[in-house]
């Protein structure tokens, strides 16, 4: 049988006794035509292959080469060399895949995570990228985990649709019509009758719509799932294509909501920590080793693993946005103008470096700030009684910013109406959205989590494009 092999993880979790195991990967080193490294993707520990000098000519010798691709069959011993409990003698190795080493763009050596984005589909077999992508995947289960025991419904939403969740109208067009001879109507607009759908249609931006309809059923649900935004953010936390986990809660107000969000967020980073604690350890020394180069007051005062232990030890702090411009303003930072974006007074938006002053400087924590003013956030966010500002809120993380976007939606029909109406966002088209509050409206709430700014904060790396495989970013979209 072929794939009768045993995973590296697993084989250096034994006690070595002379089994006879056979294992399968790639090879990363090969020292003296006498010691392989072999990984295979199952941890970033490499394991020690023993070739028994004198069985193998040199033309074979030759073809173990970084990045081939073997399967070794052999037993297990007590490794005499240092830095491993054990090694593998091989007694039998098949090259299953050639690697030309005239070719292979990546050497053993340390590579910039630029040239790696250049070559994203090898950049998985970098100890770099393999431990990004399995503490993503252990984040990603950990999403899961965390609903599903608390009896969270999980919810596909489409991807396809006809509306802009968010009213920001950042959205990608999806049509079948031809570019270069649009049908159109008699006043010269083009006539999406005859597109795919009969209409215009484009990429979600968020689930939210659709799972509001799914908690006015279902109670508690959850989306975790591809959105899509056509904005042009050239920037370390945005990507055009993301993953968004989307919670929505019947039954729930702006503080059931900030709660939950807490709670998840300590889940997901606590499970992280129990299940890839490797890889976290490689991660933290790979950041330690790069701030090396930063200069002193540049550096982090905590390292990764310490950094988020002190996450789940102290609770986010919670103020409202009216509390933050406050402390914004009377700032030291605002006051000798070293702020980009000047503090102009109540009702600004925030910028990232407002968000940064806030976690970084001055709570030294995440936080969750509430009650936005109206006018910057979207329709469907419930109004409060001072008639400026709804019951929103953002959680803001420590080198990353704003990391979870929600609110207390607005169940009151005729208020949703107004407000949809007031910001022109199509009331007729969104009939099905409206129903939820005439047959059985309830005081609800949701957030959503932006997955990769979540695998960024875990894995302390600096840009989002290294933390999804293949990122979409304005005029890039290779592999
Ligand atoms: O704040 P946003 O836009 O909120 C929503 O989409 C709501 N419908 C969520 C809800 O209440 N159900 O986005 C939510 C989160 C942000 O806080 C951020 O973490 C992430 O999604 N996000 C992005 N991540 C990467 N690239 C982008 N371009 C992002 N835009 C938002
Ligand atoms: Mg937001």
């Amino acid at each position: 049988m072929f794939n009768k092999r045993i995973k590296i993880k697993e084989l250096l979790s034994l006690e070595p006794n002379n089994q006879q195991v056979t294992v399968m990967g790639w090879v990363r080193t090969f020292r003296n035509n006498q010691f392989i490294a072999l990984n295979d993707g199952s941890t970033n520990t490499n394991l020690q292959v023993v070739v028994e000098l004198g069985k193998y000519g040199d033309v074979f010798l030759k073809g173990i080469t970084t990045s081939a691709a073997l399967k070794v069959s052999g037993v297990v011993i007590p490794s005499l060399g240092k830095g491993q409990k054990l090694e593998l003698r091989s007694e039998q190795i098949e090259i299953l895949g050639e690697s030309d080493p005239e070719k292979y763009p990546l050497q053993p050596k340390k590579h910039s995570l630029e040239f790696l984005r250049e070559i994203a589909h090898l950049r998985f077999r970098t100890n770099t990228f393999g431990a990004v992508f399995r503490v993503r995947h252990t984040l990603g289960f950990a999403v899961h985990k965390f609903f599903n025991d608390k009896g969270f419904l999980y919810l596909q939403t489409p991807i396809i649709t006809a509306s802009d969740a968010e009213g920001a109208g950042e959205m990608f067009r999806v049509t079948t019509l031809p570019l270069e001879n649009l049908p159109k109507n008699e006043d010269g607009s083009i006539n999406f009758k005859e597109d795919f759908f009969g209409r215009g249609t484009n990429l979600t931006v968020s689930g939210q719509l659709e799972g509001e309809l799914a908690a006015t059923s279902f109670g508690d649900i959850y989306t975790f799932g591809p959105t899509f935004r056509a904005e042009n953010s050239n920037t370390p936390r945005h990507l055009a294509e993301f993953w968004m986990i989307e919670p929505e809660m019947a039954f729930y107000d702006l503080e059931d909501n900030a709660n939950l969000a807490e709670e998840f967020i300590k889940y997901i980073i606590r499970y992280a920590i129990d299940n890839s604690s490797d890889d976290l350890e490689f991660l933290a020394q790979r950041l330690a080793d790069e701030e090396k180069q930063l200069p002193q007051e540049k550096r982090s005062e905590m390292g990764l693993v310490e950094k988020l232990e002190f996450v789940l030890n102290n609770n986010f702090e919670r103020l409202t946005y009216t509390e933050a411009i406050s402390i914004l303003q009377e700032s030291n930072h605002n006051k000798k103008k070293r702020f980009q974006f000047p503090i102009t007074g109540w009702g600004m938006d925030l910028q990232s470096e407002h968000e940064r002053y806030l976690v970084e400087k001055h709570f030294r924590k995440p936080v969750i700030l509430t009650n936005y003013p109206r006018e910057i956030k979207a329709f469907y966010m419930r109004q409060n009684d001072d008639g400026k500002t709804v019951a929103a809120m953002d959680i803001l993380a420590p080198g990353i910013g704003e990391i979870v976007g929600g609110s207390q939606r607005e169940e009151r029909l005729e208020k949703l109406e107004q407000r949809m109406k007031e910001m022109n966002v199509p009331v007729d088209q969104l009939w099905w959205y409206l129903d939820t509050r005439r047959f059985g409206t309830v005081p609800h709430a949701g957030f959503g989590l932006g997955f990769e700014r979540m695998v960024q904060f875990v894995t302390g790396m600096n840009n989002i494009r290294d933390v999804i495989a293949f990122p979409r970013a304005p005029k890039s979209a290779d592999f």
